[in-house]
């Protein structure tokens, strides 16, 4: 646990609260196996060893607060300051984590267990965004394929593809900004920045990961288990 004291002015909060039903396994998706440990592990102990994060707290599901602490603890993820109980929406969730949140804290970076594969770099780029003329900032990918709406399985319009981008995490954002717009209605919030942008504050898109895909399948897991592995192989 990290000490008491000077409380760090980057704190990450892992969104890992979720149940996982697209995933549709015995346990909750942040405890689901990947490359032989829990998929919450890769972006704990990531976020754990990246210099740029002073402290983390987690939002874990609820009734495996314990199992949460544990796995810090295996992990000897000395930044983990606190552990809660998620809420019913991942914006409650996220909610629960910044409650923690000291005053003194200047950034705080979001970021879903769900996307195991985070690393220094793309927080570099988030981090170094977030220069004083944004309230927030978040990896975005280019949209290549042609959009379209849909309702009832019959294109009603194809959305202009010109600056459209999928948005990932982590989002990098001004600390107060982040606990105004959390103090509001958190209704239909899919991500952190939305929530910013309804308060009126500016958010920045800065490139995204590929290897950021979110795990919401069995499909996804193995792809993303497919990733980690060569890297294991890349390192050695
Ligand atoms: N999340 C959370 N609290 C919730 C719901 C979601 O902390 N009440 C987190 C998840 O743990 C995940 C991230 O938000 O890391 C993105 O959510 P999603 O991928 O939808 O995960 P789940 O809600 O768990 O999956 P599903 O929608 O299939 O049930
Ligand atoms: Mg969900």
């Amino acid at each position: 646990m990290a000490g008491s004291g000077d409380v760090g002015a980057t704190w990450a909060l892992i969104a890992a609260a979720g149940s996982g039903d697209r995933l549709g396994i015995d346990r909750p998706k942040a405890f689901a196996g990947l490359g032989g440990r829990p998929l919450l592990a890769e972006s704990l102990d990531r976020l754990d060893r990246c210099e740029l994060i002073d402290a983390i707290v987690v939002a874990a599901p609820r009734g495996w607060e314990e199992p949460t602490i544990l796995l810090a603890e295996e992990l000897a993820a000395s930044k983990v300051v606190a552990c809660v109980a998620g809420g019913d929406t991942r914006a409650e969730s996220v909610a629960a984590a910044l409650a923690e949140v000291p005053e003194e804290a200047l950034v705080v970076l979001v970021h879903d267990a769900a996307r195991p594969l985070v690393d220094d770099a793309v927080i570099e780029r988030l981090l170094g965004r977030l220069d004083g003329t944004v309230e927030g900032v978040v990896p975005g990918i280019e949209v290549r394929d042609t959009v379209k709406r849909v309702e009832r399985g019959v294109v009603t319009e194809t959305v202009a593809r010109e600056g459209l981008v999928a948005v990932q995490t982590p989002q990098a954002f001004l600390a107060d900004r982040l606990r105004t717009a959390f103090s509001g209605d958190l209704d239909d919030a899919t991500d952190c920045a939305s929530l910013v942008e309804r308060h009126g504050g500016r958010v920045a898109v800065v490139e995204g990961d590929p290897r950021l895909v979110k795990v919401t399948t069995v499909g996804d897991l193995e792809h993303v288990a497919g990733l980690l592995k060569v890297d294991e192989v890349d390192d050695r």
